[in-house]
């Protein structure tokens, strides 16, 4: 019986192989992750994060788990939302990113609790959580809908997913997105970061993540309700909500 296989950027690979090289991506990109993103977004990750965070209408008191956090740019900002008497995990699959997100929240004067956990196995119990997000992390998972389950799982009826992710760009862009993809980022990622092997993987993982329909469909498949989406930048990103009735 042939071993399952998947995507990997452009590669097809065992499935098996595949958390390894997203870890080795990650723990690559780690050190300059914010910078960046903030060079190759001109800072527009920023108000997507920003537009996701809105949506996700926390309140004070709030429980919030954030999903392949990273550096924790949304943990914090969720943080800022739901004081002192709510609570919001940090939570990657990958040390080095998650070392890096710890740090900024420290330095943010923020005491977070925080775990690394696969999103497809969380180590939270059903229907815990008011909010739950996700920020360019679905895209490297390697069985979304199990990761999508899960998600929906811890969290409490009324709670509502948030999915930020690259998507389908508006049509007539594509050549000059393509360009910016697959000749500008490797570029900019050999110079700067001195890996342009990670920003190719960028580039290639979004054109293989599902379009915006797709995933709205998948969400419903895990057992959200209501889901909706949202495009930002013509696409280039969308945020899905769902919520979990
Ligand atoms: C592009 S970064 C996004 C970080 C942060 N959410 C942000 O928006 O800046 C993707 C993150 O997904 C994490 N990741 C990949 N696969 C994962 C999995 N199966 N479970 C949890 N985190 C995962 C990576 O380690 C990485 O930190």
């Amino acid at each position: 019986m042939p071993d399952k296989t998947t995507h990997f950027g452009y590669q097809t690979i065992d499935e098996d192989a595949k958390q390894q090289k997203v870890a080795s991506v990650f723990s690559s990109v780690a050190e300059k992750y914010d910078f960046m993103n903030d060079l190759m977004s001109l800072g527009l990750h920023r108000l997507w994060k920003a537009f996701t965070v809105r949506l996700a209408a926390v309140q004070e008191g709030n429980r919030v788990l954030d999903v392949a956090g990273g550096t924790a740019d949304l943990s914090l900002a969720f943080a800022r939302k739901v004081g002192a008497s709510g609570k919001v995990w940090l939570t990657d699959i990958n040390h080095a990113m998650l070392t890096r997100g710890r740090d900024r929240v420290i330095d943010e004067g923020f005491k977070l609790p925080s775990a690394q956990c696969d999103a497809e196995k969380l180590p939270f119990p059903d229907d815990y959580f008011d909010v739950v997000s996700v920020a360019f992390g679905l895209r490297n998972m390697t069985h979304k809908d199990v990761a999508l389950a899960e998600m929906r799982r811890v969290l409490r009826p009324g709670g509502r997913l948030l999915v930020l992710e690259f998507s389908r760009v508006w049509k007539p862009l594509t050549p000059v997105y393509d360009f910016y993809s697959f000749k500008f980022l490797p570029w900019l990622g050999a110079k700067i970061a001195g890996d342009p092997d990670s920003y190719q993987y960028l580039a290639e993982s979004i054109r293989v993540h599902p379009d915006q329909e797709t995933l709205k469909t998948m969400m419903e498949n895990a057992g959200l309700s209501r889901v909706d989406y949202f495009n930002l930048s013509a696409g280039i990103v969308a945020v899905h909500r769902g919520y979990k009735i």
